[in-house]
């Protein structure tokens, strides 16, 4: 059995902070202890409590005067595209046709796939994330590659085979049976063992013959409990040609309704230029939107609207979306998403932030209760956060009194240098 008690500054998140000073919200120690045994918390909060319930003699590491907090929750990412980030394009769809659809067909080879799932998780838990929700590329190979990477390093991560049999190169592409065939091998082999969670992956409608989307949504009914993930409503030129080939779709969001895709489970990628309708829809269904801003603001896309979002009840996410997105850190992500709400006028309270990138995020997947708190009986996936890790962080951290201040800081400077320790189910990750 191991067991070790990490001291720090401990702040876990409760419910979804309804305001700035919402201070039921969360729970917040400073000087605070997380008791993790056999890869999971059995204790949190003041340290002389937790260590009055730990077995005598435990080992002790002291994080102080860094943030313990669970670990950063990614779950909109796309595994074969670490050499598409940075790319210069127009939009969305040049940016697809001209780097990303030519990238992802290096993912058919085993070899490929195998050096990029280790960089991948390499990278994700040196930004301090956890756990991420990827789409793979179309190859099962990529899917393989990525779960058997995992597994090895004990990681809870979800991922899907994407599926897409039109508007791609052939190399690229799969075909309604392949792609139903393909997911439900990759179920078979990795879904429920180790830590991996499998999600359905249509890429989006316009990769997907209807016929396509109706396999989707037949995996979707033989398998409720898997998660399901797509892209929605990111781009102007998206949205006008998939109306092109849903003819008969009231709207982009029914393309997905009309295939029994729009669910609890559906994790829907952008979301942004979205109808009345369609956020009705969407609420109704319990379906979430997934906000992408470093993406949304790299490609041009527009600015995600939160506050409607809100307005209609709309379960929400933020997520990097890399290679789209230009940052694996959420810390990055949740400074630009700030930065998109101030642009409409909507000003978004630091806990409020830090909520979404661990136990919100973490409802959204559905996993709350296995990660995104300190709370005892989940894993330990644990970070520890650094405010002052860099000079112009430290200088500005002699003028910073509060929590939030501080929280506040971290977002708007820091990034992977702030991400002093990860823990993955209780075990130190080594860099
Ligand atoms: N829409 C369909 N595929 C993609 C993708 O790989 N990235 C982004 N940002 N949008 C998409
Ligand atoms: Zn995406």
């Amino acid at each position: 059995m191991t067991a070790r008690l990490l001291r720090g500054r401990t702040l876990s998140f409760r419910s979804r902070p309804q305001a700035r000073d919402d201070h039921a919200s969360y729970v917040y120690e400073e000087d605070g202890a997380v008791l993790v045994e056999n890869g999971r918390i059995s204790a949190s909060g003041a340290y002389g409590d937790v260590m009055a319930r730990a077995p005598a003699g435990i080992e002790i590491i002291d994080h102080r005067p860094f943030l313990l907090m669970a670990g950063f929750i990614d779950p909109h990412i796309h595994f074969p595209q670490m050499q598409v980030t940075a790319s210069y394009a127009a939009n969305l769809l040049e940016w697809l046709n001209t780097y990303t659809f030519v990238e992802e067909q290096r993912f058919a080879d085993a070899a490929h796939s195998a050096r990029f799932a280790s960089l991948f998780f390499d990278e994700l838990l040196r930004h301090g994330t956890t756990t991420a929700a990827a789409y793979c590329s179309v190859h099962k190979g990529s899917a393989d590659a990525y779960f058997a990477e995992a597994s090895r390093r004990n990681l809870l991560m979800v991922g899907g085979k994407v599926m897409m049999d039109r508007n791609a190169p052939p190399a690229l592409t799969d075909t309604p049976q392949s792609s139903y065939d393909d997911t439900k091998a990759v179920i078979a082999d990795w879904h429920g063992k180790a830590r991996n969670h499998v999600a359905i992956t249509p890429r989006f409608a316009i990769t997907s013959t209807p016929e396509q989307l109706e396999a989707a949504g037949t995996l979707a009914r033989e398998h409720p409990d898997l998660l399901i993930q797509t892209h929605l409503s990111e781009n102007d030129a998206e949205i006008a040609y998939t109306l092109e080939l849903y003819p008969e779709a009231l709207d982009y969001t029914d393309v997905y309704a009309r295939h029994g895709l729009l669910t609890d489970r559906m994790l829907l990628g952008h979301a942004i230029h979205l109808s009345d309708r369609e956020m009705a829809a969407i609420a109704e269904a319990g379906s979430v939107a997934v906000h992408c801003p470093t993406s949304n603001l790299f490609l041009g896309s527009g600015l995600f609207d939160l506050k409607r979002i809100r307005q209609h009840g709309i379960r929400t996410a933020i997520a990097t979306d890399i290679g789209g997105g230009s940052s694996y850190s959420l810390l990055r992500t949740l400074d630009e998403a700030y930065k998109i709400q101030q642009l409409r006028g909507h000003r978004v309270p630091p806990i409020e932030s830090y909520w979404q990138a661990t136990l919100g995020n973490a409802e959204a997947l559905g996993l709350s209760d296995r990660i995104g708190t300190l709370e005892p009986g989940t894993d330990a996936d644990i970070i520890a956060l650094d405010a002052g890790a860099t000079p112009a962080m430290r200088i500005r951290m002699e003028t910073v009194g509060t929590l939030e201040e501080e929280l506040f800081l971290l977002q708007t400077l820091g990034d992977d240098r702030s991400v002093r320790q990860v823990y993955v189910a209780g075990e130190a990750v080594q860099d």
